[in-house]
């Protein structure tokens, strides 16, 4: 029997395009250096157990034959649901343990459920010997987020299955961007708002707005996405002045849909007023994390008045590697 697999999968940040992803436009998304571990232990019973200590979840067991059945606990529901798709496609013999250790708070909105679904789909991978390709992973990991939140883009989970910086679009194959700053002499700097996004409820405003007046939001979905061709340029050119307009054109945008938030506009002009060249809100809106692209001679700066206004500064490196095996 195989022994323990270790598998790790990075968080993400929306560079731009959120919201209208939904609507199958593209979007850009890059990964961060933060990672979400799982580990998979084989074991001679018929029991799967989950344990993900950062969502207060331990020991929380179930046959093999039961899994994706019955009551779930909301922190268990995406490791179920792709071990159940991978299941489902590939019959498991034997149970396991799996436990997960979040290299980053769940309340930044980094995807920790992506990341979790795509760890599962690799470590089965492994554990069967079916060492499926990073297409396939996220085709089975994507499917499970979308068993919890239908109205997922997928571009969480393929940043965490590919990595680096991506064009994401529905339905489309990614492209990966060359876009990863460490020679350059500008910096993403991140600002948590301390307020947990709810992503499905903002999902939802959004829908309810397009219902009312599709027009006009789709005027903006259209606009979001000239933004992400625009923004496509600018990085292949490293033009980081026009990247930080476009971020600023992205979040009036995003303003105009009503996801923003008086804390994410504090953070927002904390950055641009201290020498960013353009700052955004990242994810769903509401809460979570805001962006800011600007010169590294700048961040500590930023940083500092980021903190002086209510925030807190999460340092990241953008570009990370996507899911890995860390040792078996
Ligand atoms: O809240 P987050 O960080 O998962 O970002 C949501 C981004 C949306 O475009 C609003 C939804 C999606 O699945 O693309």
């Amino acid at each position: 029997m195989l022994n323990k697999i270790t598998v790790s999968a990075p968080g993400k940040l929306m560079l731009f395009g959120e919201h209208a992803a939904v609507y199958g436009f593209p979007c850009i998304v890059t990964a961060v250096d933060q990672r979400l571990t799982l580990t998979l232990e084989p074991t001679n019973s018929d029991k799967i157990t989950i344990n993900a200590p950062e969502l207060q979840l331990t020991g929380y067991a179930k046959n093999l034959a039961d899994i994706g059945k019955g009551e779930i606990p909301k922190a268990a529901q995406i490791i179920e649901a792709a071990i159940s798709v991978f299941h489902q496609k590939y019959p498991l013999k034997k149970g396991f343990t799996i436990t997960t250790k979040c290299g980053f708070s769940p309340n930044y909105g980094f995807g920790s459920s992506s990341a979790s679904a795509v760890t599962t789909i690799k470590a089965l991978s492994a554990l069967t010997s079916r060492n499926l390709d990073q297409s396939r992973i996220f085709k089975l990991a994507f499917a499970a987020v979308r068993l919890i939140q239908p109205k997922n883009s997928g571009f969480d989970v393929a940043a965490a299955t590919w990595g680096g910086t991506l064009i994401y679009q529905l339905d489309h194959p990614v492209q990966e961007l060359n876009f990863d700053l460490i020679q350059s002499n500008a910096a993403i700097i991140v600002g948590y708002t301390g307020v947990k996004a709810d992503t499905p409820t903002l999902v939802g405003q959004v829908a309810d707005k397009r219902n009312q007046n599709p027009v006009a939001v789709s005027r903006i979905f259209m606009a979001v996405s000239d933004i992400v061709t625009q923004a496509k340029v600018a990085m292949a050119g490293n033009d980081f002045v026009v990247l930080g307009k476009l971020m600023n054109f992205n979040q009036d945008y995003l303003r105009n849909l009503g996801v923003s938030s008086e804390k994410l506009e504090t953070l927002i002009s904390a950055a641009k007023n201290n020498g960013a060249y353009g700052a955004k809100l990242s994810g769903a809106g509401g809460g979570d994390c805001m962006i800011a692209i600007a010169p590294k001679a700048k961040v500590e700066q930023i940083n500092r008045e980021i903190e002086a206004s209510g925030g807190e500064p999460v340092n990241v490196a953008i570009g990370a590697e996507g899911v890995k095996i860390e040792n078996n």
